[in-house]
């Protein structure tokens, strides 16, 4: 093993805290929230490996995931504060530094792999990596993972009024409660590592997420029904602490930017994959209920969640929601 992954707090790290290793390396600590088999997992390890040998062994970058050193908020702050050194939060929760954010949670905001690609790694994508300088963070990448699911106890969800008096754990992003609301439903914002729990004992009937967490996470274990609504977009936007990146060599930013395209263009075809092979293991290896609505019922999600878009278009501001409408034609 050429590269390091850390899953417990516990273990000693073979570094000190300013940046050098024991052998004169550069570390850099990545922590992230969810499992090692998912799109962000495996892109973390891949943009490690690339590193290390990119560089001869001189940068390490050691992975953090599960959450096993920071939840998914609580990783924004620590990224701040210099405990580590790269993140990849999900781009919905990166609504509280601005609301622009929010146009990727917008309902149906893609509704193709295609889509996703041409937005999210175009002038889209671009203007919200660099909205991160206003908070002094370097935007390195999207990593996009796919497409949000619902699942529940009770179910089938196959209309949006399914939805109705039915509590839902969602991320923390209002732009998603106010689809949940307009549907009648209750959304709780709570971090991903207590979704399991939450689900388990019973303080939500539900939730929403990609194929690939339900499947690492096990939700589908605990739901008795899955529908494949495709209804919004999950991904994640790679990202430093704009000092720390600063302080880099030349070659160090080179390394680490070259690193960073290659494993930014494998993950957009991983993801997929992934996606599609989880989806089968669920299917293998439970009874949960999978119902996937049709085109048909899909206009009618889509028509019933449409005023979120005139309710934030203002804070999301009329530029981002143009270059969104111009790649849904
Ligand atoms: C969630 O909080 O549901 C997910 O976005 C977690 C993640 O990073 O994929």
């Amino acid at each position: 093993m050429v590269f390091q992954r850390i899953s417990s707090e516990a273990e000693t790290l073979p570094y000190d805290d300013d940046q050098e290793g024991l052998s004169g390396q550069i570390v850099f600590k990545f922590s992230h929230v969810v499992a090692e088999n998912t799109p962000k997992g495996q892109a973390a390890d891949k943009f490690a490996e690339l590193v290390y040998e990119k560089s001869d062994g001189a940068i390490q970058i050691v992975v953090f995931p599960n959450g096993s050193l920071y939840s998914d908020i609580e990783e924004i702050n620590a990224l701040k504060d210099g405990q580590v050194q790269m993140i990849a939060p999900s781009t919905s929760k990166l609504t509280r530094l601005s609301e622009k954010w929010g146009v990727l949670d917008l309902p149906y905001a893609f509704t193709s792999y295609a889509a996703i690609t041409e937005g999210i790694h175009g002038p889209l994508g671009d203007e919200l990596l660099k909205s991160l300088e206003a908070d002094g963070l370097k935007g390195l990448a999207h990593w996009p993972s796919g497409f949000k699911q619902l699942t529940s106890n009770k179910g089938p969800i196959e209309k949006p009024e399914d939805l109705a008096g039915q509590t839902f754990r969602i991320m923390q992003n209002d732009i998603i409660q106010s689809q949940f609301n307009l549907l009648g439903a209750t959304a709780k914002q709570e971090s991903f590592n207590f979704t399991y729990n939450l689900i388990e004992a019973g303080e939500v009937d539900g939730e929403e997420n990609t194929i690939s967490n339900i499947y690492s996470k096990k939700f589908y274990t605990v739901q008795d029904h899955m529908t494949i609504t495709n209804h919004g977009y999950l991904g994640y936007a790679v990202m430093m602490d704009q000092d720390v990146w600063n302080q880099q060599t030349d070659q160090t930013q080179r390394i680490l930017l070259e690193a960073m395209n290659e494993t930014t263009a494998w993950n957009d075809e991983n993801a997929q994959k992934l996606e599609s092979e989880q989806l089968q293991l669920i299917k293998e290896k439970s009874a949960i209920r999978i119902h996937e609505l049709s085109e048909k019922d899909k206009l009618e999600w889509e028509e019933k969640l449409a005023p979120v878009y005139a309710e934030y278009a203002d804070a999301i501001g009329a530029g981002l929601l143009q270059e969104l409408a111009a790649l849904q034609k």
